[in-house]
């Protein structure tokens, strides 16, 4: 059973607390974009799917506060800067702002092609994984609302019988790999081992690893792309071992105005989250830290993009073009 992030009812809409998982299940109400924005940047609700949703909704909610819509756009917009997917749902939501009963509809409509493409995405990218595959951050139900991107692609080749176990990095400082994709690959009964961020070159060095498969934020139009801190390294090890690397997205996640990733903005979060372990200090009381969520992974360290269109090759430039009908 996959656990969804978020459920709108009685006009609020619930976010499950992922900041609280896997430890308590607690549901946050949002009433006004407002709230849905903290929400937000709070990382109650997180990945990019999810949070496209969310803005989505959040609109809707502006409609039920009375909230200026324009002012409600502004406040979501903010929220997190890095993934897409929330200027795309905000982007369609635009042209229903005058109608409650036209912005539901557009919100539902843009949770239900995320459960859509998704199914594809999980189809495509069971054709391409095999044997022991290693990911990062998490890309599952939880991050999107759907069945999950790079997660839901590795459940599924799991099912098919190609997919025999997964290497989970824990992903500092959030921890994303360890509490959700842990919790997420448990429920689904797949086989799997959390590893420490810095584990993954010794076992891919063991031949323990056949794939790495990873999620994305953004991806520009030479498939340059945004994804998780961390990334970037383990498209690197991949290269050096041989190993093929795939990010899997909806097309929703590429950025058509971007010509290279050198133009996705990266978030910097708090340093605080870098010092603390779920609330314990872990340096010394006022040390710095730097805190960038997201790296860039250059398009010549990939080896296939996953979509709901299928499985892209280079060159990547044409193949998204065509994949994105632009
Ligand atoms: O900071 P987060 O947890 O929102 O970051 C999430 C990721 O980086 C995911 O890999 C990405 O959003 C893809 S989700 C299907």
């Amino acid at each position: 059973m996959r656990a969804l992030p978020f459920r709108f009812e009685q006009n609020t809409f619930w976010l499950l607390d992922q900041r609280k998982l896997p430890f308590e299940e607690v549901w946050v109400p949002c009433r006004s974009a407002q709230e849905t924005a903290q929400a937000i940047k709070a990382m109650v609700v997180r990945g990019a799917p999810a949070i496209g949703v969310t803005a989505a909704y959040g609109m809707v909610l502006a409609h039920l506060a009375g909230e200026d819509p324009a002012e409600a756009d502004r406040v979501l917009r903010r929220s997190r800067p890095t993934a897409v997917n929330l200027f795309y749902a905000l982007d369609r939501m635009k042209p229903h702002w005058g109608s409650l009963e036209a912005s539901l509809r557009e919100a539902r409509a843009i949770w239900a092609e995320v459960e859509e493409t998704e199914q594809a995405i999980a189809q495509h990218g069971a054709r391409v994984l095999r044997g022991q595959v290693l990911t990062h951050c998490n890309t599952g139900p939880l991050a999107t609302g759907g069945y999950g991107t790079a997660l839901g692609a590795i459940i599924e080749a799991y099912r098919q019988g190609r997919v025999s176990h997964v290497w989970v990095d824990e992903t500092r400082p959030y921890l994303q790999g360890a509490r959700l994709t842990a919790y997420e690959l448990q429920k689904a009964g797949v086989p799997a081992t959390l590893i420490c961020d810095n584990m993954a070159a010794h076992l891919m060095a063991q031949k323990k690893v056949d794939a790495v498969v990873v999620g994305t934020d953004r991806m520009a139009m030479n498939g340059d792309f945004a994804n998780k801190i961390g990334t970037y390294a383990l498209a690197i090890l991949a290269r050096h071992h041989g190993i093929p690397f795939y990010p899997a997205l909806p097309l929703s996640s590429v950025d058509p105005r971007l010509e290279s990733g050198a133009q996705i903005p990266i978030e910097e979060r708090s340093a605080e989250e870098v010092t603390t372990l779920r609330g314990q200090p872990i340096a010394p009381p006022g040390f710095p830290a730097a805190h960038p969520a997201f790296d860039l992974t250059p398009h010549t360290l990939i080896t296939g993009i996953i979509t709901e269109k299928g499985v892209l090759y280079p060159p990547f430039d044409e193949a998204l073009r065509a994949a994105l009908g632009v």
